[in-house]
């Protein structure tokens, strides 16, 4: 499915305001304004690129409702949220991602949040364990760190081995893979993409993007043929051109789900 034009952006600063002051209930609006404001200004406040993600999650989504009228489509969402991002290299998305699925919750309550990112490279996961805890600290004086709905464990190690596998939980609402790499390994890729699927819940949501139309392809193939259903697949209109011709940033995104969900 190619969209002409992304929906218009829900606020995604505001939904991270909300999403780490969800638990708290003493913040007035005023000042969850003025959260929003000095957030604005912090060097680690999401990027274009974020924004650009949000948009393109929110179409995604849409389109999904409209690709699946019967039965309509819907993702389970329970009473706590486990997010797994697999390959997150440093992991701009870590604060983005849980807000977009917080704001379905129905309550937000201490720690009900789980994020959990992973990557071969030590050094992307510094990075990313850099953000999140930068982010952290930035809202923790404001709605005291207990109280804190988002929760993250960042761990390096390799996804096609059952080493890392051993330290996350046996299942996700959401399997998240961002620039999945199909392209430079289909086996290695079979293997993290398997393992991504078998951790993914019945009623979970598993959703790649892509910087190339090609890779997007083999991905979504290789995700066929190991028992996911395609929902649906967006090219992003808007997706920033890289260096390499044929490149962009979250170019492609698609929605799967285990096989047999949607009959
Ligand atoms: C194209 S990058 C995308 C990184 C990040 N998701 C992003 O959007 O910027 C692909 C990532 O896959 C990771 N990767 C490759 N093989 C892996 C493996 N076997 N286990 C875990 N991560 C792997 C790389 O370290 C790299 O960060």
């Amino acid at each position: 499915m190619i969209l002409s034009h992304l929906m218009p952006s829900e606020p995604l600063v505001e939904s991270v305001v909300r999403m780490f002051s969800g638990a708290s209930g003493n913040l007035s609006a005023e000042q969850q304004a003025q959260l929003v404001t000095e957030y604005r200004e912090m060097p680690f406040c999401p990027t274009a690129d974020m924004h650009g993600l949000w948009g393109l999650l929110l179409s995604l989504f849409d389109a999904a409702r409209l690709t699946t009228l019967d039965p309509p489509f819907e993702y389970g969402l329970g009473e706590d949220l486990r997010i797994l991002d697999v390959a997150c290299g440093r992991c701009e998305e870590a604060v983005t991602l849980p807000a977009f699925f917080a704001r379905n919750l129905p309550t937000l309550s201490s720690k009900s949040i789980h994020f959990f990112g992973t990557d071969l490279r030590e050094n992307m996961i510094r990075l990313a364990n850099n953000y999140c805890g930068r982010t952290c600290s930035f809202f923790e004086p404001w709605v005291g760190g207990e109280c804190s709905p988002f929760c993250y464990l960042l761990k390096s190690g390799d996804a096609t081995s059952p080493e890392l596998w051993m330290h996350l939980p046996e299942s996700f609402d959401v399997v998240f893979c961002r620039h999945q790499n199909a392209w430079h390994g289909v086996e290695i890729w079979t293997r993290i993409f398997n393992e991504a699927l078998q951790r993914c819940k019945p009623e979970g949501v598993l959703i790649i993007t892509s910087y190339f139309d090609r890779e997007h392809q083999m991905a979504t193939q290789l995700l066929s043929g190991l028992g996911a259903e395609l929902v649906c697949s967006i090219r992003n209109p808007t997706s920033r051109a890289l260096k390499a011709p044929g490149k962009s940033i979250d170019r492609h995104i698609a929605l799967f789900r285990k096989r047999g969900m949607l009959l």
